[in-house]
């Protein structure tokens, strides 16, 4: 029961890879990988590694023997993904289909991180049976790794994940930097007509543990409890930390232009993953645990 078992983590220098690394958990020895920004903590051991290099992998998982593996590492800004094609499409797509097939030839679970951005927005709330049709080249490109990983590892798990949010060690948040605003007294432009149903990064972190230690199979949502708009939740935040809320200003999708189309409601409905045990905190209580 005490850190017996080897749990490896792609993209640990990231957002969510922060929540795993403080997550208190017992069960679990954390190996990470990173590859521009090294991280250390005492939960965990880390290695930089390029998984975009295909012939990385094999020796990856020879070296660190895990008894699973979770893939978070990813191009996962949508712009980014939409200015850079081919760049994101080599880890977004060809890596975590490499990693699925290995891990399904070495008999290691293996839990890709996908999202909400799979789907189209204009059919809300998406369960786990609805049509994928991505409005940007991210969403599609996970879209295409979803299908490819189930279709050559029978036994992987697809965890369909929120925006999330949180003050993590490291990693980028929106939450910190609008906090971070507000604090110093500029504005933050959120928008009203984007609804996503939002969980905390740690929750969303659980959820995965959660899916991992069931050995289900297949495609699972990790959204939280509520929709919320992003406008709505920059208002609960500056209320729940006490800063200026006039600062928070409403604006609509339309109004910033943007390399990657954003689709308008994408919220999950995830009670299969509520049912298996998955209960991410509300987000006013999620806000107030910061405090
Ligand atoms: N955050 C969200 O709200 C959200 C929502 C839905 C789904 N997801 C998915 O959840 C996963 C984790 O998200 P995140 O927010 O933690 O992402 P993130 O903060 O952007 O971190 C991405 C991670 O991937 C690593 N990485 C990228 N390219 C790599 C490469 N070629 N080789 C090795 N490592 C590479 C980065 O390493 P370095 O930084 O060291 O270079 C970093 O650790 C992603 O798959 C994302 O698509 C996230």
């Amino acid at each position: 029961m005490y850190r017996t078992r080897k749990l490896l983590i792609t993209g640990i220098s990231g957002f969510i890879g922060s929540c795993f690394a403080h997550l208190p958990q017992e069960h679990w020895q954390i190996i990470g990988t990173y590859q521009q920004n090294p991280v250390q903590h005492p939960n965990l051991i880390s290695k930089r590694v390029d998984l975009s290099q295909l012939e990385n992998l094999d020796p990856l998982l020879n070296a660190s023997k895990p008894d699973a593996l979770i893939h978070l590492a990813a191009a996962s800004n949508p712009n980014f993904c939409e200015k850079n094609p081919e760049l994101s499409e080599r880890v977004n797509i060809q890596t975590a289909v490499e990693l699925a097939a290995l891990c399904d030839k070495y008999s290691i679970p293996f839990l890709f991180a996908s999202t909400d951005l799979v789907f189209a927005g204009d059919n809300a709330p998406y369960d786990e049976q609805a049509e994928p049709r991505a409005v940007n080249l991210y969403g599609r490109q996970k879209a295409i790794a979803e299908e490819k990983i189930l279709s050559l590892n029978s036994r992987a798990c697809i965890a369909r994940c929120p925006v999330m949010f949180g003050l993590p060690k490291w990693g980028n948040s929106f939450m910190k930097s609008w906090m971070t605003n507000l604090k110093e007294g500029r504005p933050v432009f959120a928008f009203t007509d984007e609804f996503r149903t939002k969980v905390s990064g740690s929750d969303a972190a659980q959820g995965m543990l959660l899916l991992l230690e069931q050995q289900v199979k297949g495609i699972w949502h990790l959204g939280g409890k509520e929709s919320i708009s992003r406008f709505d939740f920059a208002v609960k935040m500056a209320e729940t930390f006490g800063l200026p809320g006039a600062l928070v200003q409403a604006s609509k999708q339309a109004d910033v232009k943007m390399a990657a189309a954003r689709p308008a409601n994408v919220s999950l409905n995830s009670e299969k993953a509520f049912q298996l045990g998955y209960q991410p905190k509300r987000i006013s209580e999620a806000l107030r645990s910061w405090l």
